[in-house]
């Protein structure tokens, strides 16, 4: 058996054996979907300056450096669809193996995949608001006027000031998601880590606090994470390869 089935194996085992599992997700996940990372090979702060096109007070003073890359890429997220890495975690889920999935991403995919709880820590891409009226709109019927409204305006107050519901660099993230996300940790047996580079804080914090209450990590990632070594279980490789893998022992031979 080579590294790399062991790995499977000894996931498996841990969460077939979870009651209170907890997953945490980055863009790796979504990567077979065809959404690029932010930090891996082709991510988009590789090309862009994120604080320039995704920071709360530039977006203030200029929408359109956001809205110039949304016009650019944001048709890829919005046309993705679930691959086998969220299929894993909904079936993981549906067989009681894991409580909830906490993601860092914004693309609305594993509740396309049929997860049931999920805590969205950085928002929600799929939805806009304007920033004087408050009016909402979905962010589709935004992306598809942006090659003749730059930035795009509010259809009731004509107001520039859209912005989506995500959270931008310099916002506070959402407190309700958030305080949610620490409670499931300190009480979760197993952290199941997935597709992240673990350097945006608060959502790295949150497998150092499942691991300091007692939880068994598991590390999921195509490249090395700065928390590989105090995890139990690390597996470097693909999500939407390794995930179903690890699943189907896990439901297989679940407690
Ligand atoms: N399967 C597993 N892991 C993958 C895959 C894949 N197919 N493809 C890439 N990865 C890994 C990369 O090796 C990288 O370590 O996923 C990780 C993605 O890391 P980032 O691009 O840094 O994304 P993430 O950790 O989600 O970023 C956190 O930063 O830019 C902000 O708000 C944004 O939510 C985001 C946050």
């Amino acid at each position: 058996m080579d590294g790399r089935d062991a790995g499977i194996q000894n996931a498996a085992h841990l969460l077939s054996n979870a009651l209170r599992g907890l997953a945490l997700t980055g863009a790796g996940i979504s990567a077979e979907s065809g959404i690029p990372t932010f930090r891996g090979e082709g991510g988009l702060w590789r090309k862009y300056d994120p604080v320039k096109v995704a920071s709360i007070e530039y977006f203030m003073a200029d929408p359109s450096a956001y809205w110039s890359v949304s016009r650019e890429r944001g048709g890829a997220a919005l046309a993705a669809r679930p691959n086998p890495g969220h299929r894993a975690l909904a079936a993981l889920e549906a067989a009681g193996r894991l409580t909830a999935v906490v993601t860092q991403n914004t693309d609305g995919l594993h509740q396309d995949s049929g997860s049931r709880d999920v805590i969205e820590l950085h928002g929600s891409g799929r939805a806009v608001v304007c920033l004087d009226c408050g009016r909402r709109e979905p962010r589709a019927e935004v992306q598809a006027r942006l090659d003749v409204e730059m930035p795009p305006r509010c259809q009731s107050c004509g107001g520039g000031k859209l912005k989506p519901t995500v959270v931008l660099f310099g916002e506070p993230l959402p407190q309700p998601e958030i305080s949610r996300a620490f409670e499931l940790a300190r009480h979760a047996d197993v952290m199941l880590v997935v597709g992240t580079s673990l350097v945006v804080y608060p959502a790295a914090e949150i497998p150092l606090a499942a691991v300091r209450a007692g939880a068994r990590l598991i590390v999921v990632n195509a490249e090395p994470t700065p928390f590989d070594g105090i995890a139990e279980v690390v597996i470097h490789g693909r999500a939407a390869e390794i995930l179903p893998a690890v699943a189907a022992r896990a439901v297989a031979t679940g407690a």
